[in-house]
């Protein structure tokens, strides 16, 4: 076998171990996508800190957006953009990621569940991220399985969901937002960019959008639970406490840690996930710690979202 694949956790994921030399291999490249397909989220553990492995391995699963005019984009590698967290130089500086305060802990870059990209009508088909700096706390990315958290749906949930829609709209400010909101929570530092985006211009560039609740996996005829509890709004059709219920027990069911697994990084790790099917969701890091994060993305869209304008 041109690759070992072990499962990473009970319900999500594969650890693949290959040959770097190899990389480009077809018949690993081969080997590479059926277990994308069977598995959603692979680990590549320690495989590499440097941009050239993380394009070539990305470049396995199918095309890779490229961002021509992208402030964090990588030099040299238009297919690579930064995720990095950095402390603020002084105090009261504001750094790219807003700090909250949850549970006790102050965090940055704290994300709850969600696909990338749920508030547009469009949906890329995946995203792969590279460790450079990882800090001694925190930093821990979830990831979960749509056709897993299908499966595990109570059957009189997947009756009273077939055939609905969810709303989407992007709130960038954490404290509006209608789900995954702590009780606890607090804003400690707003980010840099909380000032873009003013009522009018969430208005004008981030209209609602709809995706099914459900759909079915064109490769495998498996049924995903197309859930993305980040910026949920509510349910098409159903703008009522009913609907609100409904939704909240989806969404309460998209949460459930035991049904994660969550990675503590090592520099030169490697995680791709299938953002058509697979949840994550990021830890945050204590603010004082820098962790350094790249990520390539693949092209792509499912075709299933729809704009709804204005509401
Ligand atoms: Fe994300």
């Amino acid at each position: 076998m041109p690759i070992t694949i072990e499962k990473l956790s009970p319900h999500v994921g594969a650890r693949i171990t290959l040959d770097p030399a190899r990389i480009g291999d077809p018949a690993m490249t081969e080997a590479l996508r059926r277990a994308f397909a069977d598995h959603g989220v692979l680990l590549f553990p320690r495989i590499g800190t440097s941009p050239d492995i993380h394009v070539a391995l990305s470049r396995c699963f199918g095309r890779l957006q490229v961002h021509p005019v992208n402030r964090n984009q990588v030099e040299g590698f238009p297919e690579v953009v930064d995720m990095s967290y950095t402390p603020p130089r002084r105090p009261g500086d504001l750094s790219y990621h807003a700090v909250y305060r949850i549970e006790g802990r102050e965090l940055a870059g704290w994300l709850p569940w969600h696909f990338d990209l749920s508030y547009m009508a469009e949906i890329n088909h995946g995203s792969m991220l590279r460790a450079l700096e990882v800090p001694p706390e925190g930093g821990r990315t979830g990831f979960m399985d749509r056709i897993r958290l299908y499966e595990l749906l109570p059957d009189d949930l997947k009756r009273r969901i077939e055939g609905l829609d969810v709303v989407y709209r992007f709130q960038p400010d954490m404290m509006k937002r209608r789900y995954c909101r702590p009780a606890d929570m607090a804003l400690v530092a707003p980010s840099m960019k909380a000032g873009m985006f003013d009522g009018d211009v969430l208005d004008r560039d981030f209209p609602p959008v709809a995706h099914p609740m459900v759909y079915t996996d064109r490769d495998s005829g498996r049924k995903v639970l197309n859930v993305a509890p980040l910026f949920a709004v509510g349910i098409v059709g159903m703008d009522d406490p009913k609907g609100d219920a409904l939704l909240g027990a989806v969404i309460d069911h998209c949460c459930t840690a035991d049904f994660a697994y969550f990675h503590r990084w090592a520099v030169g790790d490697m995680i791709i996930w299938d953002n058509w099917r697979a949840l994550h969701s990021a830890e945050g890091v204590p603010p004082h710690h820098p962790r350094r994060m790249q990520r390539t993305s693949l092209a792509g869209d499912y075709g299933l979202g729809r704009v709804l304008g204005k509401v």
